[in-house]
């Protein structure tokens, strides 16, 4: 594998992709495994795909040698692909390496063509609510501090596009929880109209007048029409009654997620987003003492982990139950921020009852989790 792991540090700068195939007998590891160089005009960051489940699961590699010299070992075909060329390893089952060289190839001539499209947002793009937000200079290049705000909103993009690139209608309604000072908002908006040429209807709510005034000003400066933001405690207040395509949350505080999610599922909008944060409330009251969590629950740091994602976990379920179909997804690398977990959902069947195991592991460690409640609640009233 020596060859194998050389070629590919001297190449490095032209490889853009790696496919590892044949899982070698015995291991426990997907199909099929691709490293793949994501470049942007700042530069270029490797992630993986595997698919697990049907799921696609992509993950930044920081260390792209390290990686493969770790998982080659485990599989009988390396594939690297380098503009027009497609260099393939292949290891038999007696042991023995044969190296291919195949020039010329429309495979990776088609990789090639897909890989420039990764980046959603290149430098140079008029994208002004970027230069506002920091992300871009006046001349529209990478801030190089905000180079990972940058790959957050390309991966923001990436995700969104997976899902919604078909999006059938002329015009799209969105409506953002806990919107802030709204570079979601604005790149949503950004991607559908500009990148997908669709008429665009976008809401944003948020508690803070100021910062709702500033974004209402800036989409009025931008010229962006069809967006507005309104001052709203989505907890209480009456939201609107439009008809919404997309409910979108990006580190809407706490319960503020569970808000926007029973909105969506009440008036059954086809696709969520939601990037949580903040999951404080299992971890105010929930109880060691009952048995299986109790090694997760022993130190406060691993209680709060645990809260969080059973919070999450809870999310989930209540999704599926209602007849969504639901991706768990890594927005961002761990090491760039801890609130990285994306629920992706989409609309694929009706609406179920509630999991009773939710409210018997309530019921057993002492805690109460929102979107379980206005569920229950709404369904009494509504007897549905
Ligand atoms: C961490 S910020 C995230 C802002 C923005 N989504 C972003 O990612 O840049 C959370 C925002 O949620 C808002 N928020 C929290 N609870 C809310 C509620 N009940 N109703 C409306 N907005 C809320 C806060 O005012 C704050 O601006």
């Amino acid at each position: 594998m020596d060859a194998l792991f050389n070629e590919f540090a001297r190449k490095r700068e032209e490889i853009f992709r790696v496919i590892l195939s044949l899982p070698e007998k015995g291991t426990d590891v997907p199909g099929k495994i691709s490293l793949e160089k994501v470049t942007g005009a700042a530069g270029a960051y490797w992630q993986t795909e595997k698919t697990e489940n049907n799921k696609a699961l992509r993950k930044t590699v920081d260390d792209p040698d390290g990686f493969l010299k770790e998982i080659a070992p485990l599989y009988r075909q390396c594939d690297l692909f380098l503009p027009g060329v497609q260099i393939t390893y292949r290891r038999s089952k007696k042991g023995k390496i044969t190296r291919l060289e195949n020039k010329g190839s429309r495979a990776s001539a088609k990789e090639t063509h897909n890989r420039e499209k990764t980046a959603f947002i290149q430098e140079g793009d008029r994208a002004p609510f970027l230069v506002d937000l920091g992300v871009f200079t006046k001349d529209y290049k990478i801030a190089r501090p905000m180079y990972d705000k940058y790959r957050q909103i390309n991966r923001y993009l990436e995700l969104l596009d997976d899902a919604l690139k078909d999006f059938p209608e002329e015009e799209i309604s969105i409506l953002d929880f806990g919107c802030g000072k709204s570079y979601l908002t604005f790149l949503v908006y950004y991607y559908f109209s500009v990148l997908r040429g669709k008429r665009v209807k976008v809401l944003g709510y948020d508690l803070k007048a100021d910062v709702v005034a500033r974004c209402n000003d800036l989409a009025k400066s931008y010229g962006y029409h069809g967006m507005e933001f309104v001052v709203a405690d989505v907890s209480r207040d009456v939201l609107t009654d439009r008809r919404v395509d997309l409910v979108i949350t990006l580190h809407a505080c706490d319960t503020a997620t569970d808000f926007a999610l029973h909105y969506a599922l009440k008036r059954r909008v086809p696709y969520i987003f939601s990037v949580p944060c903040c999951q404080h409330e299992i971890n105010r009251t929930i109880r060691e003492g009952q048995g299986d969590l109790d090694l997760l629950l022993g130190h406060g740091l691993f209680k709060e982990r645990t809260s969080a994602l059973i919070t999450d976990a809870f999310r989930v379920k209540i999704l599926e139950s209602r007849g969504y179909r639901v991706d768990v997804l890594e927005f961002v690398d761990f090491a760039h921020s801890p609130k990285n977990v994306m629920l992706r959902a989409k609309k694929t069947g009706k609406p179920k009852e509630l999991p009773r195991e939710l409210f018997e592991l309530e019921e057993r460690y002492g805690f109460r989790q929102t979107l379980l409640h206005l569920e229950e609640e709404y369904e009494r009233k509504s007897g549905s």
